[in-house]
Formats: structure tokens, sequence, C-alpha cells
């Protein structure tokens, strides 16, 4: 069996079943009692978490590809973006329908006023045209080089989540510096990569 079809037929479904294990692991624990004291703020900064987890792997998955060879990898991006997104959409809608009783007004109340909120705001927002055109049928539809820079808003969008994070946290902000630094660490190998690119044209 080639890589890729190895990939394709057995590695995706295992991610797959694994990038919805901390939903089914959030829907055990709650049936179980064992959301905590507070069980919404349990739910929203486990999904928050998960969210970043994801834009994080979906941002290594070229630097990896760079870094090993291993071309197959980037059959995961898609997966990986969609997972970061599924996340975000059950994160704002715990906030949505639990925090805010489906009360739109209070919702951009506190996206104006809280800066934590407003970005994390941005990032989701600029999430939803990604998923949206993520199909194959979108990237034949946009042409590969617009539809690359479309996608280009996930940097955006990780900025804004990191930043999110590390506003929210007021207490121990090791965390958020951690995720500060490997979106960093992603992003300037772009960067680098670009450059090192353009300088041998
Ligand atoms: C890119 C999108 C987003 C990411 C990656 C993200 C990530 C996170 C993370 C990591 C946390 C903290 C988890 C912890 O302290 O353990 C969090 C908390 C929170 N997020 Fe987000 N978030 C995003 C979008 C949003 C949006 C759109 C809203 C609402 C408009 C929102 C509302 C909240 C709230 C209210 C909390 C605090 C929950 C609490 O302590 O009760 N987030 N988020």
């Amino acid at each position: 069996m080639s890589s890729t079809v190895w990939v394709r037929r057995a590695l995706k479904p295992a991610v797959f079943l694994a990038g919805l294990g901390p939903a089914i692991w959030l829907v055990v624990r709650g049936f179980q009692g064992e959301l905590g004291v507070n069980p919404v703020e349990t739910v929203t900064n486990d999904t928050g978490i998960w969210t970043l987890r994801f834009i994080v792997l979906t941002l290594a998955v070229t630097p990896t590809r760079w870094l090993t060879g291993w071309n197959p990898v980037a059959l995961f991006r898609r997966m990986l973006g969609l997972f970061a997104f599924f996340y975000g959409t059950l994160h704002f809608l715990t906030y949505f329908i639990l925090d805010h009783s489906l009360e739109l007004a209070g919702v951009w109340d506190d996206v104006v006023k809280r800066p934590y909120i407003t970005a994390g705001f941005t990032g989701f927002m600029l999430m939803v045209p990604l998923a949206l055109t993520s199909t194959h049928g979108w990237i034949r539809r946009l042409g590969g080089h617009r539809w690359n820079r479309l996608h280009q808003l996930v940097y955006v969008s990780a900025i804004g989540a990191v930043l999110h994070y590390l506003w929210k946290v007021k207490l121990d902000t090791t965390n958020p510096f951690i995720y500060i630094a490997i979106v960093a660490v992603l992003l300037g190998a772009r960067l680098w990569h670009h450059i090192a690119r353009a300088s041998q044209k």
C-alpha cells in the first residue's frame, strides 16, 4: 500500500476519531455529573482550549512537511482546520446559549467592551469563511492563488486566539505564553520560508 493510500484509509479515520474524543469526553463527564461546580465554565474552557489546540495543529502541518519531506501530512490539514472550527462553534454556542441565553445584544456589548471577547470573536469570525471554502469545489472556483490568499486569514485568527487566551487568564499566564511561543514559531517558520524562497529567485 502506498503512503498516501495508507494515510487515507487508516490514519485519517483514526485522526478523525481522536479529534472527536474531547467532545465525547465532555458529554460523558456531563452525564456523570463530573463537570465541576461550574459546568458552563468547564465546557467553555474545554472547548476553547481544544479550538486553540486544533488551530495550532493545523498551522503545524506545512512546517512539518518542510521539515520531514513527508508530503501526505498535508492530507490532514483540512480535517484539523475543520475540527478547530467545530470546537470553536461549540465554544461560541456555549457562551451564546448558556451564558447569554441567545441574546445577541449582550454578546455585542461584550464584543465591544471586553478586549478578550473582541479578540476571540475576531478569531472565530475569521474561521467562518475558511470553513465554508474548505472544499475542493471552492479551491477550483477561487483558483489556487486566491484560495491560498484567503486561507492566510488563519494567521490572523491564530493571533486573535492567543490574545483572547492571554487576556482572559488573569493570574497564571504560563499556558497562554506557551501557546503564544508555539504560534510565533509556526508563523515565523512561514516568514523565514517565504524570505528564503524570495532570495533564491
Ligand atoms: C479562535 C476562537 C477562540 C479560541 C481559540 C478560544 C479559546 C479560548 C480559551 C483557550 C479559553 C480559556 C480556557 C482556559 O482558561 O482554560 C477561552 C475562554 C473563553 N472564551 Fe474563548 N476562544 C475563541 C473564541 C471565543 C468567542 C467567539 C467567544 C465569545 C464571543 C469566546 C468566549 C470565551 C469566554 C466567555 C471564555 C471564558 C470562560 C469562563 O471562564 O467562564 N471565545 N477561550
